[in-house]
């Protein structure tokens, strides 16, 4: 969630929303409203590319870092770390889960997986 203040009179989706409200706006299913998403649920990274960039379409369309005044100061530094720390499992390990497994989505701070992610590492 981001965590936002009205600054003066406004609508949102024909709404009227008066100055001084509190307003929260839910990244994970902000990130699956189409069509600025074209298929949400897809893992297609082409979305990304400079001829598609789904991620551009409104600078609060891509906001896992949050946006504007208030976007994440880390964000940078934790994209990096992601990277960092997955190319050396990925380098060092095969990666198995049990036959017809299902990812299940829950949420704490962040969406993460609800069946305790049954992934088998085993080094190569
Ligand atoms: C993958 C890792 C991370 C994620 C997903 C993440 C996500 C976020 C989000 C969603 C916000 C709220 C932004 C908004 O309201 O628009 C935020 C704010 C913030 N993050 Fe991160 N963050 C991460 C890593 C980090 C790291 C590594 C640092 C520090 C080194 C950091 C420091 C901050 C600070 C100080 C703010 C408050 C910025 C402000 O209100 O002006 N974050 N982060």
């Amino acid at each position: 969630m981001l965590a936002r203040e009205t600054l003066k009179d406004t609508a949102i989706d024909g709404r009227f929303v008066p100055k001084g409200t509190k307003v929260m706006l839910a990244i994970y299913p902000s990130h699956r409203m189409e069509p600025w998403w074209r298929d949400p649920d897809t893992f297609d990274p082409e979305r990304f590319s400079p001829e598609r960039a789904e991620d551009r379409s409104h600078k609060y369309a891509w906001a896992p870092f949050g946006g504007n005044v208030h976007k994440c100061i880390g964000m940078h530094f934790g994209s990096m770390e992601v990277k960092a720390i997955l190319h050396q499992l990925l380098l060092r390990y095969r990666w198995t889960v049990p036959a017809g497994y299902e990812p299940v989505i829950d949420f704490g701070t962040g969406p993460f997986p609800g069946n305790g992610l049954p992934i088998d590492l085993q080094p190569l």
